[in-house]
């Protein structure tokens, strides 16, 4: 008990208390829109593609829109028990045909080859070293068909200073209430969010750290035995990612 007399909230894995709120953090972003553009690419780079392997899924939005617009086997993973148990829920109520795994993408280890590998919206601003992209870019490639496709998002040093360097905010959902504070330190590109959450089983605080990679460092990490870099797209475009592109989507093809 703190002084107050209320409980100390409980500290918890990244994910484990937020999934259950997680679509009240994520209310502001139209999967829809979303949706149409990985297809609109997925439908330039790989137009005969069957299946779709996605990485870091969170609570499965991203799948939901994605075979509600186009019919593909697919595959939603994520690291979080948490984050994967609410995606199921939600497949059952859309009757969306998605598999969903807990899979690690640091360490992919899944039966099956795709020709489509995904993976969006900062999931690999979480990796904070170079060897962590590194094993994470050879676990997608062994997961797609040699002329697969790799199509990932970032988000850059430009996003965390223009859009986050302090930021604080919060929302509700039927599920409890959640409080948000971000921070970026320009010395490490680190950005460093808290989350506390309330729950109806309890008081939790999350701390999340993610790491800001310029295109050019990201660049430096995709091995050419492994990978044609298709294009770098500055997020949500067509055009090609600028030094102050915010979000950039990279789009790797499996040689
Ligand atoms: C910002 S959320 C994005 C979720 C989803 N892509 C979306 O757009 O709603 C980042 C996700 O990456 C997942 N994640 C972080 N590190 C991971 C890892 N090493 N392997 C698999 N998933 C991971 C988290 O559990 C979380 O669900």
């Amino acid at each position: 008990m703190i002084e107050d007399g209320s409980a100390r909230p409980a500290d918890a894995e990244p994910y484990a208390a937020l999934a259950s709120v997680y679509d009240a953090v994520m209310e502001h972003v139209d999967y829809v829109h979303w949706a149409e553009y990985i297809l609109s690419l997925i439908r330039t780079y790989r137009p005969d593609a069957r299946d779709v392997l996605e990485l870091g899924c969170g609570t499965g939005s991203l799948a939901v829109e994605l075979t509600t617009l186009a019919s593909y086997r697919y595959m939603a993973t994520d690291a979080s028990p948490a984050m994967i148990e609410v995606a199921r829920r939600k497949m059952t109520i859309h009757g969306a045909r998605v598999q969903c795994q807990v899979a690690d993408f640091r360490d992919l280890t899944l039966e099956d080859q795709f020709d489509i590998a995904l993976l969006l919206y900062d999931g690999i601003n979480y990796l904070l070293s170079e060897t962590e992209i590194r094993r994470m870019l050879s676990g997608a490639r062994r997961h797609l068909r040699r002329g697969g496709i790799f199509i990932f998002d970032q988000s850059t040093p430009a996003n965390s200073l223009n859009n986050v360097e302090s930021f604080a905010d919060s929302g509700e959902s039927e599920e409890g209430f959640f409080a948000r504070k971000s921070r970026f330190d320009e010395e490490t590109n680190l950005h460093h969010t808290t989350f506390d959450i309330s729950l109806r089983n309890g008081e939790f605080h999350e701390h999340h750290v993610q790491r800001a990679y310029a295109v050019d460092e990201m660049c430096a990490l995709i091995g050419p035995a492994d990978w044609d870099v298709i294009a770098t797209l500055d997020g949500f475009s067509r055009e090609p990612a600028t030094g102050s592109s915010e979000r950039v989507h990279w789009i790797l093809e499996a040689v």
